[in-house]
């Protein structure tokens, strides 16, 4: 098993097509926590539908463009952290994440996501990492504030949400030297 440590009991692993049952469980169990933020629990309603959609992210992989990453604890997957647009030319990546209802409190996405800006910055040369959340979405926001990603915009009413609302979406920034500022600093 092909794994990057994250802390103790936390690590990293490519998402393969073989992780889309656990991973659909997971999403099913935690439907009514995912569905304000991301439109496709709707539509994710059995174990294939999650394999379809790592099988699409792996071709994204291979093309160079894309990154995803289950996150695991103690040998159970608790959610997904990735970057779903990389471009090389621009040395430029756009990451997201989320976790099981179950996993959230305990730190493990903050440093997960610290892991994967490794990797893009280190591994992908990547100069440029941006996340977007919708404006409501207060533990979002503070995930990308503890990175110390900064905030450098907004679209008006970007992200239309499950209750049929449309939120204004935040976007987060942070740069190559910053991420390795901060990690010295450590
Ligand atoms: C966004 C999301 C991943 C954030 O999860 P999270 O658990 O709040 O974030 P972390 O795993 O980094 O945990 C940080 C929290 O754990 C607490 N914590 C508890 N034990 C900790 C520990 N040992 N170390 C660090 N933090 C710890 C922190 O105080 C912090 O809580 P706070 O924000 O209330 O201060 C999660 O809410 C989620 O999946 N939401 C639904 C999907 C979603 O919105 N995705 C993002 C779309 S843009």
């Amino acid at each position: 098993m092909f794994a990057q440590r994250v802390r103790d009991e936390v690590s990293l692993r490519w998402l393969e097509p073989h992780h889309g049952e656990a991973l659909f469980r997971l999403i099913d169990a935690s439907r009514e926590h995912l569905r304000p933020w991301f439109p496709w629990v709707n539509s994710t309603r059995e174990p294939k539908d999650t394999e379809e959609f790592i099988r699409g992210a792996l071709r994204g992989v291979a093309e160079g463009r894309e990154a995803h990453f289950g996150i695991w604890v103690d040998g159970q997957i608790a959610g997904v952290t990735g970057a779903h647009t990389i471009h090389r030319l621009n040395r430029h990546a756009e990451i997201g994440y989320w976790l099981g209802q179950d996993f959230e409190g305990k730190g493990m996405m903050t440093a997960s996501v610290g892991v994967l800006l490794d990797y893009l910055v280190e591994e992908r040369e990547i100069h440029r990492i941006e996340a977007r959340c919708a404006a409501g979405n207060d533990r979002s926001r503070r995930v990308m504030e503890r990175l110390g990603m900064r905030r450098e915009g907004v679209l008006r009413e970007g992200e239309c949400l499950a209750d049929g609302t449309c939120d204004d979406t935040l976007i987060y920034g942070i740069l190559a030297s910053e991420w390795k500022g901060r990690r010295g600093a450590r």
